[in-house]
C-alpha cells in the first residue's frame, strides 16, 4: 500500500494488487466532498438523526470529511469494512491531513469495530468488520455511499444482489451515491428497483450517480 498525494494537495492510498486508489487521483478531498459530503440535504431538520450507510471506510477519510463538514446535523454513521488497514498506516495517513482534522481523525480510526461509538456530541459510528456480500443490514438509512473498488478489478461487489439488499434498507427517497457512471452498473441499480440518475462528476470525472429510492 502506498501513499500518494493528489491534484488537490489531499493524499489517498493506493492498493498495489488491485492498481487502484483509494479516492480520485485528480483530489482526494474534492472527489469526497463533491460526490458525497456535498449530497446529503442540507434541508434536514436537525432535530432529525440522519442515518448514513459507508461500505467501504477504508481510511477513513469520507467519514472524517462527513463528521467535520456537516456539523449541523445530528448523524449516525454505520461502515462496513472487510480488510481493516493497520493503524501504522492510518498514522501515516493522519499525518497528511491538516492539523485541526487530526484529533477527531485519531477518534474515528480508534472507535472499536462491532459498538456503536460517541466521536462527537452529534455524530456517532459503527464500524462493521465484515463483507458486503454476507450483510444483513440491521437498520435503516437515509443514504448509502457505495465507495468499493471499480467494477473492473471488483465485479463482485457490484451486482444486483448487493443493490437489492441496499435498496431494502434505504427509507423511502433514500439516495445511494457512488463515484461510477457505468452502464451496467446503472442497469443494475435500475433493475434493484432505483430511479437512478447520471450527474456532472469532480475534476477528472466525467459523471456520477445518484439512485434514489422512489
Ligand atoms: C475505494 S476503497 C474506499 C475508500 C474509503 N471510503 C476511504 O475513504 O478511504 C474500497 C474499500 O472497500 C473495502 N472493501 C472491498 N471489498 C469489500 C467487501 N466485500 N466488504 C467490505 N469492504 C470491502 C476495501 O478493503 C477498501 O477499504
Amino acid at each position: 500500500m502506498e501513499l500518494i498525494k493528489t491534484l488537490d494537495g489531499s493524499y489517498t492510498l493506493k492498493h498495489l494488487h488491485f492498481n487502484e486508489t483509494y479516492h480520485s487521483i485528480f483530489g482526494a478531498r474534492t472527489e469526497t466532498m463533491y460526490i458525497f459530503v456535498n449530497n446529503v440535504s442540507p434541508l434536514i431538520d436537525v432535530k432529525d438523526v440522519v442515518k448514513i450507510f459507508e461500505v467501504g471506510f477504508g481510511t477513513g477519510f469520507n467519514t472524517l470529511l462527513t463528521c467535520v463538514n456537516l456539523p449541523h446535523l445530528n448523524i449516525y454513521y454505520e461502515t462496513i469494512e472487510n480488510n481493516i488497514l493497520p493503524d501504522e498506516l492510518l498514522q501515516k495517513f493522519k499525518a497528511t491531513l491538516p492539523y485541526e482534522e487530526q484529533n477527531i481523525y485519531e477518534k474515528i480510526i480508534k472507535a472499536q469495530w462491532n459498538s456503536v461509538e460517541l466521536i462527537n456530541s452529534n455524530f456517532k459510528i459503527y464500524k462493521v468488520n465484515a463483507d458486503i456480500k454476507n450483510y444483513s443490514f440491521l437498520d435503516n438509512f437515509h443514504y448509502v455511499f457505495y465507495d468499493m473498488f471499480s467494477p473492473n478489478v471488483q465485479p463482485d461487489v457490484w451486482t444486483f444482489e448487493i443493490f437489492k439488499k441496499i435498496y431494502d434498507a434505504l427509507y423511502k427517497n433514500g439516495v445511494l451515491l457512488t463515484y461510477t457512471s457505468k452502464g451496467q452498473v446503472k442497469r443494475i441499480l435500475n433493475e434493484a428497483g432505483f430511479k437512478v440518475q447520471r450527474l456532472m462528476g469532480p475534476p477528472g470525472k466525467r459523471h456520477f450517480i445518484r439512485a434514489v429510492k422512489i
